[in-house]
């Protein structure tokens, strides 16, 4: 699958080895799922408040010995935080880690000030606590640290967790609601371990660290015991550099039924689907009583790092009798069509080596500007010819074209991350809505997070319109 831009890619260097799973067929899934309990949550005059502790802990996921994690509310991982569209939350974040952190909720719409970026750092021994309105369709979002120049080594330790957006639209439709049960989230990391259990990784030249086990929510080798007829998972991809392209040993088909941003706007039947780092989908798996299905990557053309071989991921055994699950809607959600006249202005983003537009994150420096309540077409370019992505915070994005083709049904819902093909022009339709603050940026980035940590990102504000902002508004500007 090492395809013929890698020795563009390289120059004068030897081909090194990449971790790399075992191939499919070799893990004997040994490991029940953990799931990862729900946040306990408080309502103090009408806000929801979750509590979340970061902490280093050590967890036992591999025979060779306990290792060393960073955790929330436990030793690996996080909480589900679960929210209804319409309520105000709070979280506090306490950090417990020797070093400063900050909690950033991917995929979420809400102020630049509660977002959580490079901007709002919390000192090791501070709480922080955002509160915001969850206004925004029910959909699988995430939790991790954005710290710049850290976020790798902290998400690869074990700070990540999931947060659900629960809507009217989504309870009444006739999907798998509960929670652990039929309805399951689906962590995928991949690690390495040295011969006492510790995480090893070394940082390759290109993508960053790869591993060669597969965890699902922390747990190696895993299985899941089915007992529905249907299953839906919330797939994840919360490695920091490997693609997946997710699909089940047999080629049985399934349901994608949501992506980034929520519902699509019909089940689409499929028998694979690619997430690279921070990608999110939603699909629902039909099970006969007594069968196993094994979740499997395949290695998909385009990606470079996921080594030739396909690799499996995690077991279903589906329980000798199971309980009736309802038949899937044909419609899901009113899904508009995107609307490139609705857009105000036009920009580009070309992504190069570690760059963006030829610039490597300055936190003193904001790159773009746009106007709060209008939409932009962002024409977006992987000039290079390795993996990348391209996530914009505060925002759910609609793809417009992919190289002048309207995009693939996967790719026709709301979208806060998208994988990058090489030397293919993207072209986004990117609203910016309800919060304008001319002092916090937001960021967009590579999503395989060593790029980003090297640099990779860029700084925008949200103004009302006419504003002037400061250009240099934040500290740490060095150019
Ligand atoms: Cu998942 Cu800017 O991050
Ligand atoms: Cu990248």
């Amino acid at each position: 699958a090492v395809g013929v831009g890698l020795s563009v890619g390289i120059s004068g260097c030897a081909v090194f080895a990449r971790p790399a799973p075992p191939a499919a067929g070799s893990v004997s899934f040994s490991n029940p799922l953990r799931v990862p309990p729900l946040a306990e949550s408080t309502v103090e005059d009408g806000v929801r408040v979750f509590e979340l502790t970061a902490a280093a802990g050590s967890t036992g996921i591999v025979p060779e010995g306990q290792t060393p994690t960073l955790g929330y509310n436990g030793s690996y991982l996080g909480p589900t935080l679960v929210a209804e569209r319409g309520e105000i939350v709070r979280v506090d974040v306490d950090n417990q880690l020797p070093d400063t952190t900050t909690v950033h909720w991917h995929g979420m719409h809400l102020p630049a000030a509660m977002d959580g970026g490079p901007h709002n750092p919390i000192a090791p021994g501070e709480t922080w606590s955002p509160e915001w309105m969850v206004d925004q369709p029910a959909a699988t979002l995430w939790y991790h640290p954005h710290l710049h120049g850290i976020t790798r080594e902290q998400v690869d330790a074990g700070l990540a967790g999931m947060f659900l957006v629960r809507d009217d639209v989504e309870a009444s439709l006739p999907l798998p609601h509960e929670y652990g049960v039929d309805d399951i989230p689906v962590i995928v990391q991949d690690r390495s371990f040295d011969a006492e259990g510790a995480f090893t990784g070394e940082l390759g030249q290109f993508d960053g660290v790869l591993g060669d086990t597969i965890l699902v929510n922390g747990t190696a080798s895993p299985y899941l015991d089915v007992t529905t007829e249907r299953v839906r998972l919330r797939l994840l991809n919360g490695s920091s550099a490997r693609m997946y392209e997710f699909a089940f040993d047999d080629g049985r088909p399934f349901d994608l039924i949501a992506t980034d941003g929520g519902l699509l706007e019909a089940p689409v039947e499929s028998e694979s689907i690619p997430l690279s780092p921070g990608e999110r989908a939603e699909i629902v798996v039909t099970m006969s009583p007594g069968e196993r299905a094994v979740l499997r990557s395949l290695a998909p053309d385009a990606d470079l790092n996921a080594g030739s071989s396909s690799f499996d991921v995690m077991e279903l055994r589906a329980a000798s009798a199971l309980d009736p699950s309802l038949e899937l809607p044909e419609r899901l959600a009113d899904i508009p069509e995107p609307d490139a006249s609705t857009a105000d202005g036009e920009r580009t983003f070309e992504l190069s080596g570690h760059n963006i537009n030829d610039r490597q994150m300055d936190m003193g420096r904001v790159d773009e500007v746009v106007t709060v309540d209008t939409s932009e077409v962002w024409r977006v370019r992987n000039d290079n010819p390795l993996p990348h992505s391209f996530h914009v915070h505060d925002t759910q994005f609609r793809v417009l074209s992919i190289d002048g083709q309207a995009p693939p049904a996967r790719l026709a819902g709301y979208k806060d991350t998208i994988a990058l093909e090489w030397n293919r022009e993207y072209r986004l339709l990117v609203r910016f809505e309800d919060y304008a603050d001319p002092t916090t940026p937001y960021m967009y980035h590579c999503h395989l997070l060593w790029h980003e940590d090297q640099g990779m990102m860029g700084q925008f504000l949200v103004v009302e319109p006419g504003q002037q902002p400061d250009l240099r508004t934040t500290p740490g500007g060095s150019d």
